[in-house]
């Protein structure tokens, strides 16, 4: 069994601000979507408690974005820039998630301090959090001042726009957490990548013959 030191302390601290805050913006955000169907809480606190954690998140992003920026651990979010490589791996990363791992294949992608994502993940992690986290966060800045951004709303095309598109990724948001945590659970243990990502920092690998054969360059 081999450690390897893939998530450091900045990134996990992201994390578990982020993981706790989007859970929490979730349910503030249910309820003033769904105002008089549920009753979570009252409107007002959900508003105002969505408003702090709102900014709080989009400070904690910034430890994120500024360790990755300043460190050479930029290169684990570097796209593959061939497309045919990139779509090849993925399929062999699904082959595994969908049939592979209940067979106890090995996983075609090998973790490395440089490497941790697998393509899907990479694909997946870039989306999220150079899109879709400052578009939520940027989104949700102008409606939180509807009229004090009056000029930004109308450039985007009115706050109706706004509102659709901070709705829509908040819709994508809840089903990316479930499948988020569920992936999580497929480490070599049900919890080895939680271990990493909230405790250690370290991933465990377990070497088998003719692991990452299949990624190989
Ligand atoms: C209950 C909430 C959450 C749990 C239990 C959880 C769990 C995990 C675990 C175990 C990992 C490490 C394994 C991996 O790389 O996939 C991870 C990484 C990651 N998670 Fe989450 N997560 C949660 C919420 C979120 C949310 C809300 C977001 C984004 C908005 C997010 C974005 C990420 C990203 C980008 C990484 C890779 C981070 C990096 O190394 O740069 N997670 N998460």
């Amino acid at each position: 069994m081999q450690r390897i030191y893939v998530h450091p302390f900045p990134v996990r601290l992201w994390h578990w601000i982020n993981a706790v805050g989007f859970v929490a913006m979730m349910l503030t955000g249910t309820q003033i979507r769904y105002v008089g169907l549920i009753d979570l809480m009252s409107f007002r606190t959900a508003v105002t408690v969505h408003n702090w954690i709102g900014f709080v998140l989009i400070g904690n992003y910034f430890i994120w974005l500024l360790f990755y920026l300043f460190t050479d651990k930029i290169r684990v979010y570097h796209p593959e820039l061939s497309p045919t490589k990139h779509f090849k791996a993925s399929f062999r990363q699904l082959q595994y998630y969908g049939y592979g791992i209940f067979k106890g294949s090995p996983n075609p992608h090998q973790v490395s301090a440089y490497d941790k994502f697998n393509p899907m993940q990479s694909m997946m992690y870039q989306v999220v959090m150079f899109l879709l986290v400052p578009l939520l966060a940027v989104t949700g800045v102008l409606l939180w001042d509807v009229q004090g951004f009056y000029g930004a709303v109308d450039f985007f095309g009115g706050v109706r726009v706004v509102d659709t598109v901070h709705v829509l990724i908040y819709i994508f948001f809840v089903f990316f957490i479930f499948f988020h945590v569920y992936m999580g659970s497929l480490g070599h243990t049900p919890t080895a990548h939680y271990k990493a990502m909230f405790v250690t920092g370290y991933e465990e690998i377990e070497e088998e013959p003719g692991q990452g054969e299949a990624t190989k360059r």
